[in-house]
């Protein structure tokens, strides 16, 4: 059955005829109440949001069937992310659409306080003629301080450069060296605040942000400064910025956000040295068209499996990188779950080698499937891939992973050690033609081994008569071997026999082989 789509805020149709076409079923349902969309989310594999649909810990909850969620836009501070994650869905926005529109919409705003336009406007409106009261300031040679410098930041800079403007940032996680080529100098967020003329914030709403702007710092900037606000409600603290337009110790202020929004409630709005729009940052017909089109090809993409495209919980796979990383999936998945039928005691730490060229790639993901696979049947909760590091972190297991490039025995492999309190399990396995698993070594012991439906991983004495005696006890229960890999450290010892079953031998036959003095351990594995 087709994978179903809920779009649930409006969407451009672009992006919905990009999910019909690749026959989704796609169902717009627009202003649906919390619980409405509590019940509803459940029908569907994926979602795509704007702003206006939350999507709580309790939405998320009860979206049991839901894999992804794609935001029409790049704000994601309406999902709550961790909530997602644990539940094993990917989360995707589509970042680049509306960088224009949006920077667009804070130069207009500037522009506007810089001009009184909409005061201006207002008051010739009304009759009156007041060319003196609407005195304004020009850009050129000002100071515009941005605070955040990313996709909106920089184009934001372009444009106050072309004004004429000399531009400062704030933004702890960029590079100098960027900021200098750009022509903007990297200040501290005091002195950017003391120095601007104009100030712009561009960053997202994160703990770190929340707030950044409030009593102490509005304190700083100069009375004949303007602020601006086309990021996020809550990054400028609404009160205290009421509080300062109204006496006076700034300029004034434009608003295109609001921590609640509609922002009816909020005094702020009411103050006469501000300009304010309904976020209107990203309402453009073509940023409606841009993200409504990324946003859906990110999900057509991830829903046939193709690529992984702007996920926020998840590593970014390009349609190539897919390709080449994708038949260890398979592998992983067997090998975890080989180990954890296998091994016995309290998992205490995982070690994750990737040997070879594959070790590149982004193996994340790939160690996700594997430590899945090996602790699914521990865990009441739902485990994905997704979820699984962070699930083991949780309980407390150690996880390792590392990367050797340089060529081994094979081309490329994966080995994995699996330490618990009771003993260690070490698997290596690898491709075959590429896309066949093999394990290749196990507890450093080499064997060839297609995993299969039933196996029967037997420690014995490396003596004659052994495989005869397997062979005719399993036969005996009419259980026919499909395939032998054996293997031992040195003769005499202690060897390794993996076999592969045609079907499951019953439980009798299993003890009577148990129960031979040269055999020392024996288990039933399935897949
Ligand atoms: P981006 O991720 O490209 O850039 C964000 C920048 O903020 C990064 O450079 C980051 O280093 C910086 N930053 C993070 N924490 C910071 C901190 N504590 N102090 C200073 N800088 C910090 O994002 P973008 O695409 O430029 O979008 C910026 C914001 O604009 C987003 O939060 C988004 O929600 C908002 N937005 C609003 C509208 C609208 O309609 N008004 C439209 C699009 C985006
Ligand atoms: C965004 O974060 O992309 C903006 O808030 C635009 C929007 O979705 O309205």
């Amino acid at each position: 059955m087709a994978d179903k789509v809920l779009v649930s805020d409006k969407l451009s149709q672009e992006g919905i005829n990009i999910l019909k076409d690749a026959g989704f079923k796609v169902d717009c349902q627009y202003e649906l109440s919390p619980e409405q969309l509590k019940k509803e989310i459940k029908k569907y594999q994926a979602i795509i949001i704007r702003s206006s649909t939350k999507l709580t810990a309790e939405v998320i909850k009860a979206a049991k069937n839901l894999k992804f969620i794609a935001r029409a836009g790049v704000g994601v501070d309406n999902v709550d992310i961790k909530a997602a994650t644990s539940r094993g869905i990917i989360v995707m926005n589509a970042p680049g659409g509306n960088t224009i529109s949006t920077c667009e919409q804070t130069f207009a705003l500037i522009l506007a306080v810089a001009r009184n336009i909409p005061f201006a406007h207002n008051s010739l409106k009304n009759k009156k003629w007041e060319r003196s009261k609407f005195k304004g300031a020009e850009l050129y040679l000002k100071k515009l301080g941005i605070i955040g410098l990313g996709r909106i930041g920089k184009e934001v800079s372009k444009r106050a450069l072309s004004f004429g403007m000399e531009v400062f940032v704030y933004d702890p996680f960029l590079q100098k060296e960027i900021a200098e080529s750009l022509g903007i100098k990297p200040i501290g967020l005091k002195e950017l605040l003391k120095i601007s003329d104009f100030i712009t914030v561009h960053t997202p709403l994160t703990e770190s942000t929340k707030n950044l702007i409030s009593d102490k710092e509005l304190n700083l900037i100069k009375k004949s400064a303007f602020l601006i606000n086309c990021a996020r409600g809550g990054i400028i603290d609404e009160k205290a910025l009421a509080k300062a337009l109204s006496e006076k110790k700034i300029a004034g202020a434009a608003l295109d956000v609001y921590s609640q929004e509609p922002p009816f409630k909020l005094n702020l709005i009411d103050a006469e040295n501000i300009i304010v729009t309904p976020h209107l940052g990203a309402s453009t017909k073509e940023a409606q068209v841009n993200v409504a089109i990324e946003a859906a090809n990110s999900l057509k993409d991830a829903l046939l499996g193709k690529a992984i495209n702007n996920a926020l919980n998840y590593a970014q796979l390009e349609p190539e990188a897919y390709k080449i990383i994708q038949p260890y999936f398979s592998l992983a998945d067997k090998m975890g779950s080989f180990i954890s039928q296998l091994s016995e005691g309290a998992i205490k730490k995982i070690k994750i080698s990737y040997l070879g060229k594959i070790s590149t790639q982004k193996t994340d993901i790939i160690s996700g499937i594997f430590i899945k696979s090996l602790l699914a049947r521990q865990l009441e909760s739902d485990i994905n891939q997704i979820n699984a590091l962070s699930l083991a972190k949780e309980r407390g297991i150690k996880i390792e992973q590392i990367k050797a490039p340089e060529e081994q025995e094979y081309v490329n492999s994966i080995r994995v050690k699996v330490s618990t309190d009771k003993e260690e399990k070490i698997l290596e396995g690898t491709l075959f033609a590429n896309f066949n698993p093999r394990f290749v070594s196990m507890d450093n012991v080499c064997i060839e081994v297609a995993p299969s439906k039933y196996m029967l991983v037997i420690n014995n004495k490396d003596m004659p008569g052994v495989i005869g005696f397997l062979g005719t006890t399993l036969g005996k229960d009419s259980v026919n071997i499909a395939g032998m890999s054996l293997g031992r450290h040195a003769p005499k010892g202690i060897a390794l026999t993996i076999l592969n079953l045609d079907n499951t031998p019953k439980e009798k036959t299993i003890e009577r082989i148990k129960a031979n003095k040269n055999i020392i351990s024996l288990k039933l594995v399935k897949f």
